[in-house]
């Protein structure tokens, strides 16, 4: 397939016209929610007791529960002319053709091709990039087999025991929930480490009980350019260098995944060394490309060649399956139900796998960052809300924490639960355990228990009101038979996917991120303000002046009698 690049204009010319606001399907669905406002789970179980079965969907080896949501098939079917009426479909055909969707970079978004068969090819702005990316796959491969075979040496000639990615955003979230979601299939007598903060806790920690002869790090950064990474993988030089005595130790001991080769060139890393990627890959949509190289040193090639099937299978899955049956799109679809038309801020993601225990923190990049926008693709301001907050934790320990307020707290929170049939570590009846409590909190969120329920039950009166919950609360529930190094590959392009539908709904770009970029130049010009010695003139606002002042002078003196 050849495809031209669509100038910005072109992309940029709203698909959305009318805006969003004006659109029927959007105007209906919020004269529908008005009705479906007054409405309660319990009712809607009660009029169709079939509704479990027939709001639940399966593919790619999911099984998705969507029943204790507060719809019906009326808004279902608003839902689909939401869809047809925003061109979602041409908007992913788009994507997958490789035009330029990231309007406001000028950029491709082809982290789909990241996963496509070695048969296929893919043509953009006149080269395939699917043959670049098994290129790349294969040299990650090679070197993969070497660590993990003890056939790559240390400077001192041993093998390498000790991997440590050095990263940040997408090219830490992905690596270290990956390696922690699949250490299950992980070669055990291989240590890996994540550092991402600046913190220099973090590094510290992270090499403490590591021999350097035997470490490797892999600096992971698309950009080469982030102040974080590099500071990390300066320290790292340092330490690898004061422990082996030797400058030339670093072509042993460090490789580095980027799409800018002249700057790793300039940090010092030989680019044979560098595995490369595109910049139509996005951060958070990288763990599969070189970014996952931790991830393939850890599981091995052919377990990551699963997981790339796994994230394919979800993409052609998305391509193709109609929106009554297409997973992501219902995912995302309920999203911005839950959040524009029924108001509920935020989305809980609860895995009852303590392999996903990174998986929220993971998501909360993906939807936040590629959603968190106030601006049209042509950069109006919206009249909408746009991306929700997600945020989690592994089950069961949220229920001993924050669940409290999930089930009678003031502000609704849509759960997904996510949870498999089997353990990969069976042991006595702790699964039955585990997962009968994603069933019950499910329930229990969407029924409640009444106040004559507790009166029958023979609670003290002046209780009732305390122990009443008023379930009407919604949830997903997403069921597979095991964790793999395929099925995550599924589940995370499932949320991908979920995360494209509500962008384009909104009609904002999700795969640019300038709103972390001031954080970052006003840090530049803070550091010098905090490192130097002699005074300097601090020209900020009131506080951050005095903040900075203080900061000093606690740092000088040891204690705050700053001059302010
Ligand atoms: O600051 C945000 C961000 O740009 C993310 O989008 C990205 O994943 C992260 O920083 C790291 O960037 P890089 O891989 O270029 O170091």
């Amino acid at each position: 397939m050849n495809v031209r690049p669509r100038l910005i204009e072109e992309i940029a010319t709203p698909m959305t016209t009318p805006p969003l606001l004006e659109q029927p399907a959007w105007i209906a669905l919020a004269a529908h929610r008005d009705n479906m406002k007054s409405r309660h789970l319990r009712e809607l179980f009660d009029e169709d007791p079939t509704r479990g079965l027939r709001y639940h969907r399966r593919a790619v080896g999911l099984y998705f529960d969507f029943s204790k949501n507060l719809i019906t098939d009326e808004t279902l079917s608003l839902f689909a002319q939401l869809v047809r009426d925003l061109k979602v479909e041409q908007r992913r055909d788009a994507m997958f053709a490789g035009e330029h969707i990231n309007v406001s970079e000028d950029r491709a978004v082809l982290h789909v091709a990241l996963r496509m068969p070695k048969d296929r090819t893919l043509d953009v702005d006149g080269v395939d990039v699917v043959a670049q990316v098994h290129h790349v796959l294969e040299r990650m491969t090679t070197f993969a087999n070497q660590v993990r075979g003890g056939q790559w040496r240390g400077h001192t000639g041993k093998p390498i025991k000790n991997v440590v990615n050095v990263g940040i955003g997408g090219s830490d979230l992905g690596p270290v929930m990956a390696y922690e979601a699949l250490r299950h299939f992980s070669m055990r007598d291989l240590t890996f480490r994540f550092v991402s903060n600046v913190d220099a806790t973090d590094f510290v920690e992270a090499v403490r009980d590591l021999d350097a002869e035997e470490t490797l790090f892999i600096i992971s950064s698309k950009t080469f350019g982030t102040l974080e990474t590099l500071t990390n993988a300066t320290s790292a030089r340092h330490w690898l260098v004061e422990h082996l005595g030797d400058d030339t130790a670093v072509a042993q001991h460090f490789v580095a995944v980027s799409t800018n080769a002249e700057k790793v060139a300039a940090f010092g890393i030989d680019v044979a060394n560098m595995f490369e990627f595109w910049d139509w890959v996005g951060g958070r949509y990288s763990m599969e490309s070189a970014i996952g190289l931790s991830t393939m040193i850890a599981i091995g090639p052919e377990n990551f060649y699963e997981m790339l099937a796994g994230f394919h299978a979800m993409d052609e899955h998305f391509k193709s399956a109609p929106f009554e049956e297409n997973l992501p799109m219902l995912l995302g679809l309920l999203a911005v139900w839950n959040h524009d038309f029924l108001g509920f801020p935020t989305v809980g993601v609860m895995p009852y796998e303590q392999y996903l225990h990174r998986l929220p923190a993971y998501l909360q990049q993906l939807t936040m960052e590629s959603n968190g926008k106030h601006v049209t693709r042509s950069g109006e301001r919206v009249a909408y809300e746009t991306g929700p907050i997600y945020w989690g934790e592994p089950g069961t320990n949220g229920q001993h924490s924050f669940y409290q307020l999930i089930h009678q707290g003031t502000t609704t929170v849509p759960v997904d639960f996510i949870g498999f049939a089997n353990s990969l570590n069976p042991l006595d009846d702790h699964h039955d355990i585990l997962m009968s409590n994603i069933f019950a909190q499910a329930q229990a969120l969407a029924f409640g228990k009444t106040e004559e329920e507790l009166r029958s039950e023979g609670a003290d009166e002046r209780t009732v009101p305390h122990r009443l919950m008023e379930g009407n609360r919604p949830s997903n529930v997403i069921l597979a038979t095991e964790l793999s190094p395929r099925l995550l590959g599924s589940l995370i392009a499932l949320y991908e996917h979920s995360v494209f539908v509500q962008g384009v709904i909104w009609d904002i770009d999700s795969f640019d991120q300038w709103g972390v970029e001031l954080g970052k130049q006003l840090a530049v010009t803070i550091i010098p303000e905090l490192t130097s010695d002699a005074p300097t003139k601090l020209a900020h606002d009131s506080s951050t002046n005095a903040l900075i002042t203080y900061y000093r002078s606690l740092k000088e003196n040891g204690r705050g009698d700053g001059d302010f």
